[in-house]
């Protein structure tokens, strides 16, 4: 199984190839591209790439690079099972993982510089999800919101807003 799978479009792409070569050395990679720079490209091809080998669990962990990484990440979490959060700071690239289970790190390789996004990367790839009933709670209370909203959208229950409102 590959463990990271890294994406990038354009505004990522030199990043996500340096992030790369040093992260070769420690875990098996699968780099779903850019493979050439195109400023044409864009960033929803490679952030759904990214989510959809983690979602399948082709990969264990995702990260994405784009010009800010916010698109990246609102692409990410359009996916089933995707939990991708724009982190610019070390304490939440790891707390991200312990409490919310985060399984993809989306970074801005025009906000940071290349020394902060390794720090970045090897803090979420280190940590652990705790597993503590009360991030267990939460995290299954996530769970059943996205279960909730699938079967809104194929019409198997009323409106998630609406049973949330009459509850
Ligand atoms: C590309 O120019 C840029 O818009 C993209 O990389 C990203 O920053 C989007 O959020």
């Amino acid at each position: 199984m590959v463990s990271v799978v890294l994406g990038a479009d354009h505004g990522g792409f030199v990043m996500k190839n340096e992030l790369l070569s040093r992260l070769k050395e420690r875990y098996e990679i699968l780099d779903v591209g850019a493979y050439a720079l195109d400023a044409t490209d864009d960033y929803p091809d490679f952030a759904c790439a990214v989510a959809r080998a983690v979602a399948s669990g082709k990969a264990e962990r995702g990260i994405l690079v784009c010009g800010s990484g916010v698109g990246a990440s609102i692409v990410a979490n359009k996916v089933p099972g995707i939990r991708a959060c724009l982190c610019h700071d070390t304490y939440s690239a790891h707390q991200g993982v312990e409490h919310d289970d985060m399984n993809v790190l989306c970074l801005g390789a025009r906000v940071i510089g290349l020394e902060l996004a390794c720090e970045l990367t090897a803090a979420f790839l280190s940590a652990r999800f705790s597993g503590d009933d009360q991030y267990r709670r939460r995290l299954n209370k996530v769970l059943a919101i996205e279960r909730q909203e699938r079967d809104w959208q194929k019409g198997r229950i009323k409106n998630p807003i609406q049973r949330a409102r009459q509850q």
